[in-house]
């Protein structure tokens, strides 16, 4: 059965995940170029570890907040649905943080700055609990959408940037 909101427009399906990350990128605790490495990191490592695919129940998903609230001692990272908290990370902490935790279920303690759950009681982490996903047709598409900005990303290309410049040259040298 196929679920509709207002005006026709059907419910975006969401594919399932295994965790959920969120980094605050708000500026109160940590400069934002600080924040923007960890993330350009995290991305990297999603890509190196086959945590970006859409069919993959344990996909990483990883978003930058505004404030967390906790506004020091930043930047601030969250793990969900675990509930765990992160203080201070830095590039060789998200390097532990990504393999122990991340990859390896087992939050950093000694890094820990607050948790929601008491340690062995976190939420459920679901990929296990879950059977095969099928992936939809326009998943498929999606997934494959963002391979392409993935492999971009890696090897970014400056051709189409100085396409657009010879072009406005062209037309300002036309005008004129
Ligand atoms: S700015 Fe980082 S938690 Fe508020």
């Amino acid at each position: 059965m196929s679920i509709e909101l207002n005006f026709g427009v059907p419910i975006p399906s969401l594919p399932a995940y295994g965790r959920h990350i969120f980094i605050c990128t708000h500026g109160n605790c940590a400069p934002p170029s600080r924040t923007a490495q960890l993330i350009k990191r995290l991305h990297e490592l999603n890509e190196e570890h086959d945590r970006v695919r859409f069919s993959n129940g344990e996909r990483l998903v990883v978003t930058s907040s505004g404030c967390l609230g906790v506004c020091m001692g930043g930047p601030v990272l969250v793990v969900y649905p675990d509930g765990v908290w992160y203080a201070a990370v830095d590039e060789a902490k998200l390097e532990r943080i990504y393999t122990e935790h991340l990859l390896g279920g087992q939050p950093v303690e000694e890094l820990v700055m607050h948790r929601h759950f008491p340690p062995g009681q976190e939420a459920a982490y679901a990929p296990p609990l879950r059977s095969a996903q099928s992936v939809d047709p326009l998943l498929a598409l999606a997934e494959k959408a963002a391979a392409e900005k993935a492999a971009q990303r890696r090897n970014p290309s400056p051709e189409p940037i100085s396409d657009r410049v010879a072009a406005a040259r062209a037309r300002r040298a036309n005008r004129g």
